[in-house]
């Protein structure tokens, strides 16, 4: 039988992937619970090690209880820290989970440069490490789980530019998350590739921009408090600012609470045209703002959804079965297999379709709280 030379060739290509994927599928696994790696010996349940930068926003509080949930779910224990925002604090987080003998690492830099050390200390002692949210650039880290930020600032720059009072003009003030973390460069590559053209043809005016350390919201309110006290020093017609892209929704309560403080939101801005203001993580709070119309937007992650799914990445790399990703991303040190989930932008229009629809809050709640913060701050 005469094979043709094209046969001959996808063939040796189909055993050579075949070969290629077998192999991947080995490596991963020795890191997690092969033969000479840290193998859950069979008296024991898979361990995995949390570690995060903080659980002082109400997203971060839910996907621990999420990824806790789904691994118990699964077959697994996890023992979780939280550093406070230190970098010190968080090595000797990963340090004391790799003293316990954890099968894998789940890790939510809050530096992600910071972090590259915790990849390394981990690899020396066989345990694979998942970056969680965001990412630990520099590194031979073997997985990442998030959103699309990029696609989140995007979303949100296009929002703020279409409901702008003037649709597409405006003078706005952008704040960006925390420096240290990888996110808050991707959210404003985001908005970056939105508004550059509206900035260089001079509709869009920036008044106001930084970052806003350790995406505090008291930060943020000190940030909108001077970007208010600036424009009003030129003495023009009032609201002189009418839109705020604020990179999440803490950074969203900060600058409610400036706006509050000069009347520029709530009641006493009854008739006024309103100030668009950003959000990120679909919080509690801000989608009673929304409701109450001081917060005009904030972009859904339907957390549980990237929970689960990084607690199953972690149970198959603990119990040394392959992962699936669904895309790649460069950090800088190599391709580390990834798997992204998609986002909702939700203001008052849609977010009972939404959050409510996908039980993240429930219509009560929405309706129950107090939506016009304080403007004394937190
Ligand atoms: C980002 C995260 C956001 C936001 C922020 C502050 O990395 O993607 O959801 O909450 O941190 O914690």
């Amino acid at each position: 039988m005469n094979v043709s030379y094209d046969a001959r060739v996808r063939t040796l290509l189909v055993v050579v992937s075949l070969v290629l994927s077998v192999l991947i599928g080995l490596l991963l696994s020795r890191r997690g619970g092969g033969a000479d790696a840290r193998s859950t010996p069979a008296s024991r349940r898979p361990l995995i090690g949390l570690s995060f930068d903080t659980l002082k926003e109400e997203r971060w509080q839910r996907d621990r209880a999420a990824i806790i949930a789904r691994a118990a779910a699964l077959g697994a224990d996890v023992i979780d820290l939280a550093a406070n925002s230190n970098d010190t604090q968080q090595i000797r987080d990963i340090e004391s989970l790799i003293t316990s003998r954890v099968n894998v690492l789940l890790v939510v830099p809050h530096n992600g440069a910071a972090m590259a050390k915790a990849v390394a200390l981990a690899h020396a002692a066989h345990i694979p490490v998942i970056a969680y949210d965001r990412l630990i650039p520099d590194s031979d880290l073997d997985f990442y789980i998030t959103f699309d930020a990029v696609k989140i600032g995007a979303l949100q720059a296009r929002y703020l530019i279409d409901h702008l009072p003037t649709p597409g003009r405006g003078r706005i003030v952008r704040l960006h998350g925390a420096k240290t973390d990888h996110n808050a460069h991707l959210l404003k590559q985001g908005q970056d590739e939105v508004l550059k053209p509206l900035i260089e043809r001079g509709d869009i005016l920036v008044s106001h921009e930084d970052w806003v350390d350790d995406w505090k919201p008291e930060n943020a309110k000190r940030i909108v408090n001077a970007a208010l006290s600036r424009v009003a020093m030129m003495a023009m017609k009032n609201p002189i600012i009418t839109g705020i892209l604020a990179p999440n929704d803490g950074t969203a309560l900060g600058s409610v609470q400036a706006l509050l403080e000069e009347g520029q939101v709530g009641p006493a801005a009854a008739g006024q045209p309103k100030i668009v203001i950003t959000g990120q993580d679909a919080e509690l709070s801000a989608c009673q703002r929304i409701l109450a119309g001081t917060q005009t937007m904030t972009i859904y992650k339907p957390l549980s959804r990237l929970a689960g799914r990084a607690a199953e990445i972690a149970f198959a790399m603990a119990s040394g079965k392959p992962v699936i990703a669904n895309a790649e991303i460069d950090n800088g040190r190599r391709k580390v297999p990834a798997f992204y989930i998609d986002v909702v932008a939700v203001d008052a229009g849609n977010v009972m379709d939404t959050v409510v629809k996908d039980g993240f809050h429930s219509a009560a709640a929405l309706q129950a709280g107090n939506s016009v913060p304080s403007p004394s701050g937190p």
